[in-house]
């Protein structure tokens, strides 16, 4: 197991370990967004425009940083986010994941894209486990997958909808990522430098078992394979009519992902949905959209008293997720915030990228003089007009 010592202090250090380890084609499939990058920029910019405004001389001998999401009782406001494909950051990474998940005290969210198979992931954690459904397959697959998660002991599903199609992501098509992965020699030879220079990578994911499939999209056929994400994506756009027969499928709460709007927060609560989460998918689906923190006060004055309103994109510090639960988030998702601890160093990574959140929030809020993430309001904010 890798150490992090004083080396790594904050998120950005966790970054540039994982850009160290791995191939150029994995660490841009992490790090990078949708065509110009602009939402991307935009989501992780959006908190330097909100300022803090602290109660001085208020002592706080200690913080209390627990919440409750969908009746779990959870230690810390954040929850890790589903990432797809993670298996290519690290051997077994979604196990590894939500061991370090379950040991901070939080939920771990899977993907349906996952490389690892659900019951392992969910065996690895002492925590909760959510499921994010992609369609992919279709219906038929869909409720195979759905029915595995309910007897593994997933308790909530979480349904994304801000995937009608793959967002254009630049560096990917420059690096070959799908044409890596296609197994094909000929289409694979242009690309395969980048690959051959992290030995050590190499040797790692081919003792876990090499090109990557996904175990939970179980197809006639098999397990669905890696080159086939983009078109089954494609075929696999969620509309609101699904939400009825997901709903009869599935008898816990549904969390709706990937909301933009207070028309469709309300529009997800009135198809049943128990929480929502306002999300641009980090900034790797519609590029130029708003970043996240400009639109949570709106979703949260549509629906904040009839729903929790969950939150992510660009939280890379404890007092970013300050500021999202100042603004009424119950709690936030942390994406690329924990995914490069957990490149950088599989379970050791991401648990170090959840103490260094853990950290930040007891020192934010002692220096704010709020003694528990209940207590934040908007009056801790300075928030420009508009
Ligand atoms: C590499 C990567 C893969 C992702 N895969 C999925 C996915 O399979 N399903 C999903 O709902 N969201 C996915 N997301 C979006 C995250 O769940 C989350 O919304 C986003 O990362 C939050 O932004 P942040 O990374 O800036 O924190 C992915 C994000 C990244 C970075």
């Amino acid at each position: 197991m890798p150490a992090f010592g004083s080396s790594v202090v904050n998120v950005s250090d966790l970054r540039e370990r994982a850009r160290r380890r791995l191939p150029r084609m994995v660490f841009d499939y992490l790090d990078g967004g949708a065509e110009t990058e602009r939402t991307l920029r935009e989501n992780v910019r959006a908190y330097s425009d909100v300022l803090l405004r602290p109660r001085s001389a208020e002592l706080v001998p200690s913080v209390d940083l627990g919440t409750t999401v969908l009746g779990h009782e959870i230690a810390v406001p954040f929850l890790f986010a589903p990432i797809g494909s993670s298996r290519m950051f690290w051997p077994r990474a979604e196990a590894e994941a939500s061991s370090a998940a379950g040991k901070a005290g939080t939920v771990y969210i899977l993907s349906t894209l996952s490389g690892t198979r659900l019951e392992e992931v969910k065996a690895a954690t002492s925590g909760p486990c959510w499921f994010q459904l992609y369609l992919c397959g279709g219906r038929d697959v869909a409720l195979g997958g759905i029915a595995r998660a309910a007897a593994a002991g997933y308790s909530t599903l979480v349904v994304t909808i801000d995937t009608p199609v793959a967002g254009l992501r630049e560096r990917d098509v420059r690096n070959g990522t799908r044409e890596l992965l296609s197994g094909n020699p000929l289409k694979m030879l242009p690309h395969l430098p980048q690959i051959l220079a992290r030995p050590r990578w190499l040797y790692d994911f081919f003792a876990d078992g090499g090109l990557m499939s996904f175990p939970n999209i179980l197809l006639p056929d098999g397990p669905m394979q890696y080159a086939d994400v983009g078109a089954a994506l494609e075929a696999a756009a969620v509309s609101w009519a699904d939400l009825s027969w997901i709903r009869e499928a599935w008898s816990g709460p549904i969390v709706v992902k990937g909301i933009h709007t207070a028309d469709d927060a309300r529009r997800a609560v009135d198809e049943g949905a128990g929480a929502v989460i306002v999300s641009n998918h980090g900034g790797r689906q519609l590029d130029g959209v708003a970043p996240t923190l400009k639109i949570l006060p709106e979703v949260v004055a549509a629906v904040g008293d009839r729903t929790e309103v969950l939150f992510d994109g660009g939280i890379r510090r404890g007092s970013d997720i300050v500021k999202a639960l100042a603004l009424g988030a119950r709690a936030t998702l942390l994406g690329r915030g924990y995914a490069y601890g957990l490149a950088a160093g599989g379970e050791a990574g991401a648990t170090r990228a959840a103490e260094i959140f853990r950290a930040d929030l007891i020192r934010t809020m002692k220096l704010l003089g709020c003694a528990s993430v209940g207590e934040l309001t908007s009056d801790y904010l300075s928030i420009p007009p508009g």
